[in-house]
This record gives structure tokens, C-alpha cells and sequence, in this order.
């Protein structure tokens, strides 16, 4: 029988698992912001990774996203590992009912912060403090980048997503801002050849006609990492910390 092929969902577990995300790179950041009685947001949540995670650090996790797909996926995963501190919200922020929340965390959740009402939101709803976390100046540095010179596909222009205008819109609001670049090396891990042409194929979405010229030269870019094949990316963030 053909084996399924591997969801986005399924990549992105196999790459935060063997890289510890988010312990690294941002385990000691959280644990300084979060005490064991606080209730955590995490805005835009996505399948949750985040989410279980603050969950073993906090009293409970308000895990908010937009995308009913990626909540199913997170449910599924408490369902069947018993944890019951995490209440799943399916909303769009800022437009949200829930309960306030000491801690709000909003990683990779591109453009988070950029109006009015969702400073305005968070100002409300946030008693002490947050953290958000977005691609910063420095490009991005991998498979992306190789590939998409090899098959000509358009430079994504520009990675960084503003966030120093984030920042001086929590600063107007009243927060003390604190902000770090950290490096993340996130590579895709893969366990065979075939298995990196399947995902570059996906995540490039290149046409059924590259797949060969990916075949002869895909192997040129992998590297190993404590001898597990992966695809390198190299990301450059900026984290933003704000207090009340
Ligand atoms: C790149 S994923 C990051 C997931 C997760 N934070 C992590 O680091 O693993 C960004 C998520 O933000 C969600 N998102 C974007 N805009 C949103 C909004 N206005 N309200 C709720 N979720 C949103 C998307 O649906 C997506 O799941």
C-alpha cells in the first residue's frame, strides 16, 4: 500500500520536535515572563505547538487562532494526550470573547499589532506583560533562498515584517518595550531523499516538471545535523517583550 503523504501539520511537528521549539530558541524568555499561576494567551496559535508548551508553565493557555483546520489538528492532539489546561478558541483577533489573560504570546502571527483595536485590545485584556516574535531584517538564510534561485521562482522581497512599528505602537500605548534579535536555526529534518523532494516540491509549490532537475540536485544542499538529514533555514527574529 502507497504510503500517505506528509501534511504541512506532520512537517511542522517533525521540525519542532527535533529542534526543541520553542525551548530554543525562546525557553528562558517565557519562563522569566510566566509564573506558574498566570493565564497565557497565544494568539494566533496554529496547531498548538506553543501552546502545549505554555501549558506545562502556566495554569492554563487560551489558544486563539483563525483557521479552523489547524484548531482541529490541536484538539485531536489533547484529546488524545489528556491535557486540560488549554481552552481552544476559534476566533479572528482582535475581535475575541474570552476571559483576560496575564501573558499574551503571539509568534509568527505576521502583521500581529498593526492596528488600532488590537493594541487596544491587548491593552485591555494583557494584566502584566507579552512577547511577540516575527522574521526581523536580517534575510533568512536556506533551502528557500537556493532553490529559488535554482528554479528562478521570484525573491520573496524584503523578510521583515515591521516589527519596530509594532513596538512604537505598544511604546504609544504605555508599554515598556524590550526588543532582541534571535537567531533560529530551523531547518526542515527529512529521512530520505525522496522525503526532501516531497517536501521542497510542497513547500515551493514547484511544478511536476521540476521534480526531476530537484532529484539530481537536491542532496548538493542538505546538511546533517547529529547525523539526521535536513534542509537548512536559518532565521533571524525579532523579539519584542512589552510590560505594563
Ligand atoms: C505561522 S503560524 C504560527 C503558529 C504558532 N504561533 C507557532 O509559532 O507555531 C501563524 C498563525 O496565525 C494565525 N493567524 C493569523 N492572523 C490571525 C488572526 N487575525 N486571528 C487569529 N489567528 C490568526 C494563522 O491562522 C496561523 O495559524
Amino acid at each position: 500500500m502507497a504510503e500517505m503523504p506528509l501534511t504541512s501539520s506532520d512537517y511542522y511537528k517533525k521540525a519542532t520536535s527535533f529542534w526543541n521549539y520553542p525551548e530554543v530558541p525562546y525557553g528562558s524568555a517565557l519562563r522569566e515572563m510566566i509564573r506558574p499561576t498566570d493565564v497565557v494567551a497565544d494568539i494566533g496559535c496554529g496547531i498548538g505547538i506553543v501552546s502545549r508548551y505554555l501549558a506545562a508553565i502556566s495554569r492554563k493557555v487560551i489558544a486563539i487562532d483563525k483557521d479552523e483546520n489547524a484548531l482541529k489538528v490541536l484538539n485531536e492532539d489533547l484529546n488524545r494526550l489528556g491535557l486540560e489546561n488549554i481552552e481552544v478558541v476559534h476566533a479572528r483577533w482582535p475581535n475575541i470573547n474570552t476571559d483576560d489573560w496575564d501573558v499574551a504570546v503571539a509568534f509568527y502571527h505576521h502583521h500581529f499589532g498593526f492596528t488600532r483595536l488590537e493594541i487596544e485590545t491587548l491593552l485591555r485584556k494583557t494584566r502584566r506583560c507579552g512577547m511577540v516574535v516575527n522574521q526581523g531584517k536580517r534575510p533568512r538564510e536556506g533551502f528557500y533562498e537556493d532553490f529559488g534561485r535554482e528554479f528562478g521562482l521570484t525573491e520573496q522581497d524584503g523578510s521583515c515584517v515591521e516589527s519596530c512599528y509594532v513596538r512604537g505602537r505598544l511604546e504609544q500605548a504605555g508599554f515598556i518595550v524590550t526588543c532582541n534579535e534571535i537567531f533560529h536555526d530551523f531547518g526542515q529534518p527529512v529521512d530520505s531523499k525522496a522525503e526532501a523532494v516531497a517536501y521542497v516540491m510542497k513547500q515551493l509549490r514547484l511544478d511536476e516538471h521540476h521534480r526531476q532537475r530537484l532529484e539530481e540536485i537536491i542532496l548538493n544542499y542538505v546538511e546533517y545535523v547529529n547525523g539526521q538529514m535536513v534542509l537548512p533555514i536559518k532565521r533571524y527574529n525579532c523579539m519584542l517583550q512589552f510590560y505594563k
